[in-house]
């Protein structure tokens, strides 16, 4: 089966966002990846939802909103408002994870759970059944542009084995360092989803890039 590829518009240019979502939307990938950062959870500040908004103005593909801050609760709402489809927080910024889950559901939008690279699959135990989507942090978030960690497969293998034991129906998506290599033992190990960033903007033709990364595995 191939990924879904989900393009990081971290790495877009943010003097052309309309330009670069053109260049998403005339390409085979499927959904949209928007990393909010906000300085206190992560070393860096991106972007928040006034921002995604205007960029989803432009699309019709799938929005997946990747929350790297304290206290997503508070602005559940506002990334429903900004055209958000799946709406993830992380295990590690959530005191009530699962009245987050919850809550996102309430919204209407699906639920997605990311993991640091330091954060065992198995904490993810009693939410799985929950949730529509697990992320595994293949660096630690706050930059693009970083080296692939590793262990990010096994844990992918790991994440999958939960799933099926405990008869969940998430997806496993996988962001940071990723590309055609480590992009096919990710999907053999289980991956549904592969966001990149820097190895498709930072390429010299981003929608044969994606196109690529779609066919890694075959
Ligand atoms: C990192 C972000 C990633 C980032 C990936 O904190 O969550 O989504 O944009 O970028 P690359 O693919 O360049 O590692
Ligand atoms: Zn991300």
């Amino acid at each position: 089966m191939n990924p879904i590829i989900a393009p990081s518009m971290l790495a877009a240019d943010f003097g052309n966002l309309q330009r670069d979502v053109e260049l998403v939307n005339n390409s085979t990938a499927e959904w949209f990846h928007m990393d909010v950062m906000d300085g206190v959870f992560v070393p860096n500040i991106s972007y928040g939802p006034s921002i995604i908004k205007a960029m989803t103005k432009h699309t019709n593909k799938f929005i997946d909103a990747h929350l790297m801050i304290v206290n997503p609760d508070k602005y559940i709402e506002d990334y429903k408002n900004a055209g958000v489809h799946n709406l993830t927080v992380h295990y590690e910024a959530c005191d009530h994870l699962h009245r987050s889950v919850q809550a996102i559901k309430a919204a209407g939008m699906k639920a997605g759970v990311a993991l640091n690279p330091h954060t065992p699959v198995h904490l993810l135990e009693n939410i799985i059944q929950d949730i529509d989507l697990v992320l595994i942090m293949s660096v630690n978030p706050g930059f693009g542009g970083q080296k692939f960690i590793e262990n990010a497969i096994h844990k992918v293998s790991q994440a999958k084995d939960l799933i099926v034991q405990k008869n969940s129906s998430a997806k496993i998506e996988v962001d940071g360092g990723v590309n055609t290599e480590n992009g096919r033992r990710l999907v053999n190990a289980g991956a549904d989803v592969l966001v990149a960033g820097s190895f498709v903007f930072k390429s010299e033709n981003p929608i044969e890039t994606i196109e690529k990364l779609r066919n890694c595995a075959l």
